[in-house]
């Protein structure tokens, strides 16, 4: 028997192992967000790094203290191209319990997918390379690469630990090319292949007027309230037609070449199945661009929350003195989110009326990506994915973004590959985050292919 089939025959003889691996994993609520998580984010990078060392990894967790970095790395592989395959631990918080089935933190497996914070976001999608290595180690008694696992905790607040670790040890990071999956893929039998990201530049607003809540029957009309103003401050940083009024924010995007509208439509996409699945009635968006055009390559504004005055039961009748808000951008190619800061910056002062001061927090940004698509490693992930599902892979772009993904090409030089698991309905991020158990499963079998056919299609490798 072929080394693949071995290591393809030990994955399906151990799926009730890998299944139970994950539900550990989904147990330790490693919110990166939640500063009372910093244990549990703590306790899912020795989790993590606990799988490397039994496969005989070097393991070393950067910067203990706080959302440690998983850096990994294979014995040596003479003769092979080295992959730095990238994931995160960290999740997203799970917010208000009642509205999930069950606990967010306490995984059930029912209709075939496991349910848990983090299930496809990012830990059912990480975990399956590093269970396809320790299947090759195990079934094959050899690894076909040299690998570098670097599993972060802060993705989901931004990746600023793991930006300072890829300058500072750039040589210790150099591969050939770079494996994530932390995306999605157009349906169950669909796989896909992901050339390009949105960029993002999330900012908190903050709204000081009087300087105490006051009795809106007493002081109304005489000073500004800072939740009225807030609502025209955000309001004005769209038309009605949803054009963002930012001084240079439309200058640096590219428009769409007549290539790639092709491509895009060519991508499975029920238009109407996607807004009934979504509750709503109808697709509304930029004019003249398709629904797919909208959320993968034109830029975005959303308000991701607000708040200021009563929230409480009832009515109570106040001006209270702060408000706030949190503002995501989602960038395309060639935008440059400082200059969006410097803008959004410049709007806002404009739109801030007397009596309110104004603080602008940037939180984090990262520019869009695109990736080759004739690249070798790119040709080597479409046959592991064609031999695994049931349909050839299509070339998709995403509307989500992965900060470190430019760090990666700019820093290391080398090609992304980005071959996501996700399902439109998975519910990242939200309530009843979920992933299926059978492509949790193809995953692995997946990621056990592509090792073989990197180390095919590459024409010799690197010393990395
Ligand atoms: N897995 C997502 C990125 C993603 C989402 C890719 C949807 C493709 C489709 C990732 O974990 C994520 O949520 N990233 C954040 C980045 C941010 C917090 C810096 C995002 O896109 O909001
Ligand atoms: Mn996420």
């Amino acid at each position: 028997m072929s080394d693949i089939n071995k290591v393809l025959e030990y994955l399906e003889t151990h799926r009730a192992e890998w299944d139970d691996l994950l539900c550990q994993y989904l147990r330790i609520p490693s919110v990166s967000a939640d500063p009372n998580h910093a244990e549990d984010v703590r306790e899912a990078a020795r989790w993590t790094a606990g799988l490397f060392d039994r496969m005989g990894f070097s393991v070393e967790l950067v910067d203990g203290e706080h959302r440690p970095i998983v850096y990994a790395q294979s014995p040596r592989v003479e003769n092979a191209p080295t992959v730095l395959v990238y994931g995160h631990y960290d999740v997203q918080p799970a917010e208000d319990p009642s509205l999930w089935d069950t606990p967010p933190f306490q995984p059930s497996i029912r209709n075939g997918a496991f349910f848990a914070r983090g299930a496809c976001d990012n830990k059912g999608q990480i975990l399956p390379h590093i269970l396809s290595v320790r299947a090759w180690k195990e079934a094959a008694g050899r690894l076909p690469l040299n690998f570098k696992f670097v599993v972060e905790g802060e993705e989901e607040v931004g990746s600023h630990l793991l930006e300072r670790f890829i300058d500072q040890a750039a040589e210790r990071l150099a591969c050939d090319c770079v494996v994530i999956s932390d995306t999605g893929m157009p349906g169950p039998d669909q796989p896909a292949v992901t050339y390009g990201l949105r960029g993002i530049a999330y900012f908190e607003i903050r709204l000081s007027g009087p300087n105490r809540d006051l009795h809106s029957g007493s002081f109304g009309g005489a000073v500004t309230n800072p939740c009225n103003a807030l609502a025209r401050m955000l309001a004005g940083l769209a038309d009605d037609s949803g054009r963002i009024q930012i001084p240079g924010f439309y200058d640096d995007v590219v428009p769409l070449s007549e290539e790639e509208r092709a491509r895009m439509r060519a991508v499975p996409f029920d238009e109407k199945a996607y807004f009934r699945m979504l509750g709503v009635e109808t697709a509304v968006g930029e004019k003249g661009y398709s629904v797919l055009e909208r959320r993968w390559a034109r830029p975005t504004y959303d308000v991701c929350g607000v708040w200021g005055g009563y929230q409480g039961a009832g009515a109570k009748t106040v001006i209270p003195s702060q408000a706030g808000a949190k503002l995501s951008f989602r960038l395309v190619p060639h935008q440059d989110p400082a200059k969006v800061a410097k803008g959004l910056e410049i709007r806002l002062r404009q739109l801030c009326p007397p009596g309110i001061r104004l603080e602008i927090i940037d939180l984090h940004a990262s520019p869009a990506v695109l990736t080759p698509l004739d690249s070798p490693f790119m040709k080597a992930a479409e046959r592991a994915l064609a031999a695994t599902f049931p349909n050839p892979p299509v070339a998709i772009r995403e509307g989500g973004s992965i900060p470190i993904v430019a760090r990666f090409q700019q820093r290391l030089g080398v090609d992304v590959l980005l071959i996501g698991f996700a399902q439109e309905d998975d519910n990242a991020h939200a309530p009843n985050e979920k992933y299926s158990v059978d492509t949790y499963h193809r995953a692995m079998a997946a990621s056990a292919r592509l090792w073989e056919e990197l180390r095919k299609g590459s024409d010799g490798a690197r010393t990395a």
